[in-house]
């Protein structure tokens, strides 16, 4: 911020970014925000947009090269819409319907927040016959909601089919998959992550074929996961990057 605010005072530098944005603020409307407050939100937003996504990514990497069928569909769809050789664009997602049910289906499976963010009752409540008492906390398993057979057939397996002319979404409305959470606390980044996975998937995809590090079969890959406040695999990720 220090070497930013120093930068700012050229004659000629022009103001682009977030930060900007944020300093500006500072400087016209300062009862709005100070210094130390741009410090916590930058920090709040590295911390809840990191992981998660990154995650996220290395999930729909490991199951497309899992699935080297859903890879190839996934290659071909893009091939189609954008072309060898040109690279995928925001404008292009609307018409990549293949890539956005692949990221669905990946956050289906591996809800990156499993529990979601702890909540805690505001009064006692009845839901679904269970009484929850005022004060309690209570978390909710986004993780099982997503692999529950009762609304999804093969609940286990990575099929992003399902979603194709399936009216069912993954940003809150729907609650047979709620990988961002719900209601008024829905997380905030959800637009910006959304838009950032299904370009970095699509660029991986499309500009580059992908093999295992020393020569795995995809058949033989370890497809757990490791619990904590952020779904990790057990075993990372290790794929080369390979002329198409
Ligand atoms: C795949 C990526 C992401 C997933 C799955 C995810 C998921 C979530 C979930 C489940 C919550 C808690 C919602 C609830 O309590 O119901 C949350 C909160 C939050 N997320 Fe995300 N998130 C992602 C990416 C991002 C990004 C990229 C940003 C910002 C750059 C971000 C910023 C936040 C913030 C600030 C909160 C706290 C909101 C609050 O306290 O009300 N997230 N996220």
């Amino acid at each position: 911020m220090d070497e930013r605010l120093k930068r700012r005072q050229h004659r000629d530098y022009e103001s682009k970014d977030m930060l900007d944005t944020l300093l500006n603020i500072t400087e016209d409307k300062s009862e709005e925000i100070n210094r130390d407050q741009i410090k916590h939100l930058l920090l709040d937003l590295f911390a809840a947009g990191t992981d998660t996504t990154s995650s996220t990514l290395e999930w729909a990497m490991a199951e497309l090269i899992h699935n080297p069928e859903t890879l190839s569909k996934a290659r071909l769809e893009l091939e189609q819409v954008i072309g060898k050789g040109n690279q995928i664009e925001e404008s292009d997602v609307s018409r990549l319907p293949y890539l956005q049910a692949v990221v669905k289906e990946t956050l289906r499976l591996h809800s990156p927040i499993p529990l979601l963010l702890p909540r805690k009752s505001s009064s006692d409540v009845e839901i679904c016959g269970y009484r929850i008492p005022d004060g309690a906390q209570v978390l909710v398993n986004a993780w099982a909601i997503g692999r529950d057979g009762s609304t999804w057939d093969n609940p286990n397996s990575f099929v992003p089919e399902r979603f194709l002319g399936l009216d069912v979404d993954i940003k809150g409305r729907n609650f047979e998959v709620i990988p961002f959470g719900s209601g008024r606390r829905v997380c905030p980044g959800l637009p910006l992550a959304i838009r950032m996975l299904y370009l970095m998937l699509g660029s991986l995809v499309h500009s580059f074929g992908w093999k295992l590090e020393g020569g795995l079969k995809p058949e033989m890959m370890d497809m757990d996961d490791k619990f904590g406040i952020t779904l990790q695999r057990a075993q990372p990720l290790r794929a080369v990057p390979v002329a198409l």
